[in-house]
């Protein structure tokens, strides 16, 4: 079923490929339920099937295959959509999954048009750039979600439940503990990939800004970290095993405004991948929340509980708050700001080390290619249980690292 123009939210999805064939999914979902109506399509590449585009003036849609088969209009840029003369095609909402260094100028964009946005982490590239889009949001009114999904987890709400009631006793320490398996498909994917900078541009694509970006922020909003104020001190410790110039085996410490100190171990380099987990350190105990999966674990002297739930996504959220059955939005990109914090510290940081060579074993054949560094779980795993760096505790391939040709 497809809904009615006009009476349900309008959404173009703006990066179709990668990771925004979810979001078309979703917006299709929507659609199936009478929630929403996908009204186009924008990225440079069209679909894979696409037909030539029978016009070319800029405005115009041409018609492509979408991700479900059916026929959606399709613009190259969102300046494109943005002036179609077709009213059918206005989007009330963009949900906006391009490259990194594309954030800033796309969702003012929007914004400045009337239009409520759901921007793929991370918010920008830069703390700068983050100020700009709330300044934007701030200036038009319009709603600006941030991808971070697991701030529409319920898993968040009863983490902050079981803190508040005491049930691991006083807070100690927050940690995260990332290890996954980036292979060599991914960093070619796409120019901008393991970039830190691309074209004169601020990219900041490593370990702690894209893949367990989520990781770091929903270990600080646990933390009670979401405005940049609400963050004190941030140390990077960054590294690389790939051939790549951004990190993908990094340490960061965060102490917050109120003294939490907080740990991240996160490595792009392990031998399998395992659950992302936050870690509440506790005096008489522990929660891990594999945020993943909405599941917690609240581990006491006297007990072992887990316990999975429901999460909200954060279109439907988004959807929520423009028709006034919510009141605020899950993840408002002012509450990134704390996350911008550490975006800005790796953006500012010395070039990350490369990991001498001696300390990394390879696995897999061509685009399944893959380092694994050694012992980088357990490294990770006491990052973020002392809140001390690589470099700090002593991981062997972070003290001997080979400073990068300068
Ligand atoms: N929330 C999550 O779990 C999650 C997961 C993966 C990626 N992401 C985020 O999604 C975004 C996209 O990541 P990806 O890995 O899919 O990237 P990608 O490079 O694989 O895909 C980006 C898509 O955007 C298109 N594009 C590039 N510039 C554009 C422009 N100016 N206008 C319109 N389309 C444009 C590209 O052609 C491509 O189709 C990033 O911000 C990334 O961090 C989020």
């Amino acid at each position: 079923m497809s809904a009615a123009p006009g009476a349900v939210p309008a959404i173009a999805v703006v990066g179709i490929h990668g990771h925004g064939a979810k979001h078309v999914a979703h917006v299709r979902d929507l659609e199936e339920r009478g929630l929403a109506r996908l009204c186009a399509l924008v990225d440079p590449r069209p679909q894979v099937d696409a037909p030539a585009p029978a016009t070319g003036g800029a405005g115009e849609p041409r018609h492509g295959a979408a991700a479900t088969g059916d026929d959606v209009p399709w613009y190259p840029t969102l300046g494109d959509l943005l002036s179609a003369p077709e009213a059918d095609v206005r989007p009330d909402v963009v949900v906006l999954s391009t490259p990194i260094h594309t954030h800033l100028p796309l969702a003012s964009t929007a914004m400045r048009a009337g239009v409520d946005v759901l921007l793929e982490k991370p918010t920008t590239a830069s703390l700068a750039e983050h100020a700009e889009l709330v300044a934007v949001a701030q200036e038009t009114g319009r709603l600006c979600q941030v991808g971070f999904q697991t701030f529409g987890s319920h898993a968040l709400d009863v983490v902050a439940r079981a803190v508040a009631d005491g049930e691991i006793g006083e807070v100690t320490g927050i940690g995260a503990v990332g290890t996954w398996v980036r292979d060599a498909a991914y960093w070619a994917r796409a120019p901008w990939a393991g970039r830190r900078r691309l074209d004169g541009r601020d990219v900041v694509d490593g370990v702690v800004t894209n893949p367990l970006a989520h990781a770091v922020a929903t270990a600080l909003r646990v933390a009670g970290a979401t405005r940049s104020q609400d963050v004190a001190e941030v140390v990077v410790d960054l590294h690389h095993a790939n051939d790549i110039e951004a990190d993908d085996t990094s340490s960061v410490r965060v102490v917050t405004a109120d003294g939490t100190r907080c740990g991240f171990g996160l490595t792009l380099c392990a031998p399998e991948r395992t659950p992302a987990r936050v870690l509440v350190l506790g005096t008489r105990g522990r929660i891990e929340l594999e945020y993943e999966h909405d599941r917690i674990r609240i581990v006491t002297p006297t007990s072992d509980l887990v316990k999975t739930t429901t999460r909200t996504p954060l279109l439907d959220d988004l959807l929520a708050v423009r028709a006034g059955r919510a009141r605020r939005l899950a993840c408002d990109v002012r509450d990134t700001g704390a996350f911008m914090r550490v975006m800005e510290a790796v953006r500012t940081a010395p070039a990350p080390r490369a990991i001498d060579p001696d300390h990394v074993s390879w696995e897999g054949e061509g685009d399944a290619r893959h380092p694994v560094v050694d012992d980088v779980a357990a490294w990770c795993e006491a990052v973020a249980l002392n809140a001390r760096t690589f470099t700090e505790l002593g991981a062997p391939w972070a003290v001997g690292a080979v400073a990068p040709a300068r």
